[in-house]
């Protein structure tokens, strides 16, 4: 039950929440939520504390009711859901669950939008006692008091044991308008000490992100994000050349074997890259991510699904825990919509392991129906 005047935009960390319903945004992605954080095997007073932590960082936004249309058309999902679940595995392991979401999600107005973004994170610094100062070194440069869209901030949750998550946030470099975009990054980089980062990034037909990690990280890291319209496996392999030789190889078969390359002929794709920094004295890359939108590249989840869990099994991974996590999120049957599997990524980061991470939507508001394989369009990468 809704307890009017306890709005959770008074309560950014949550302490005090309102129970809410499953016809209200926040009651649909928190019972979500819930049943992910017990395939990924978080306790019930994490589960409770995180549960509390998604629907505070959706302000008003949480008691929204689904009748509704989404209040603002935010392009973190296809379906302006404001909120997108990830499962990162490793060998052997059990998955590690992230949830992304935009704070300001209510404001159609892309500056208060960021402000309100850039309170949620400073009311996490607070409760969890990380600094901000990266941020804040930004702050000018990506939340201007008129910013260019298409979004202004998100935020990442990593929702580790113990009740204490780790942080990300995700920038805007076109804020000051897309062709400021590169100068943008530049500066970024600069100011945060990595000199000769941007000329490391490989040739890109946009630059959509520059994410940062904040508090407890054993190496935090400036991610920067490259779009490129038409890769190709040996592209996707080349651009890894930061990882050894094996993790080329490995970059090109995920490539193939997300896109679906034997099946339906033509070789490239759009896909995003990631380069991340952690080293500022070499300029080097420390990890590099490939991120495929294989809701692009498919006719319906079935499909994202069969090709999402041969790379799992091929790396060792829990491909049961995507069969879980895709039932927590949603009943339908996966040959009913494509989406709901958004990306998979192959994570490559210096002395690691290979992980893969696996993007769920939460299809709050739509299911995008099947369509035939043939008009897959690469239309998901919403271009500004
Ligand atoms: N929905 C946006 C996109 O498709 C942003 C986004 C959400 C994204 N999750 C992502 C981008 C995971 C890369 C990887 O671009």
């Amino acid at each position: 039950m809704v307890t009017p005047g306890r709005a959770p935009m008074c309560d950014p960390v949550g302490s005090s929440l309102a129970r809410l319903e499953p016809t209200q945004l926040g009651g649909l992605v928190t019972d979500q939520l819930a049943r992910l954080c017990d395939i990924a095997q978080l306790d019930r007073t994490d589960t409770e504390t995180y549960v509390q932590v998604l629907a505070a960082s959706l302000g008003p936004a949480a008691t929204r009711s689904l009748a509704l249309p989404p209040s603002a058309p935010t392009l973190l999902s296809d379906d302006h859901t404001p909120v997108e679940y990830s499962l990162a595995f490793l060998p052997g392991a059990t998955p590690a669950l992230r949830v992304l979401v935009e704070p300001g999600c209510e404001s159609g107005d892309l500056a208060e939008n960021g402000r309100t973004g850039l309170r949620a994170i400073r009311a996490m610094a607070e409760r969890w006692d990380f600094s901000t100062a990266q941020l804040d070194l930004l702050e000018d440069l990506f939340l201007p008091d008129h910013p260019a869209g298409p979004f202004a901030l998100w935020c990442a949750l990593e929702l580790r044991p113990g009740g204490v998550p780790g942080v990300k946030v995700y920038l805007n470099p076109a804020a000051n308008g897309p062709d400021r975009r590169a100068a943008t990054l530049r500066e970024a980089l600069r100011r945060l000490g990595h000199h000769q980062a941007f000329d490391a990034l490989p040739p890109a037909d946009d630059h959509p992100f520059l994410a940062l990690d904040l508090g407890e990280w054993a190496a935090p890291r400036v991610k920067v994000y490259c779009t490129h319209d038409r890769l190709t496996a040996e592209q996707a392999g080349r651009y890894s050349r930061l990882a050894p030789a094996e993790g080329r190889d490995q970059a090109a078969e995920f490539f193939d074997a997300i896109a679906g390359v034997e099946e339906h002929g033509s070789p490239t794709r759009r896909a995003l890259t990631c380069y991340s920094f952690t080293d500022t004295a070499t300029g080097r890359p420390s990890g590099f991510t490939l991120h495929m939108p294989v809701r692009a590249y498919v006719g319906h989840d079935g499909a994202a699904r069969d090709r999402t869990v041969r790379m799992l099994e091929r790396y060792g991974m829990d491909a049961g825990a995507l069969d879980r996590a895709l039932a927590a999120v949603t009943s339908r049957r996966l040959e009913d919509g494509v989406g709901l599997v958004a990306y998979v990524a192959l994570v490559h980061q210096d002395g690691r392991a290979p992980r893969i991470t696996v993007y769920v939507s939460a299809e709050a508001y739509r299911v995008q129906p099947p369509r035939p394989v043939a008009a897959a369009s690469p239309h998901p990468l919403a271009t500004p």
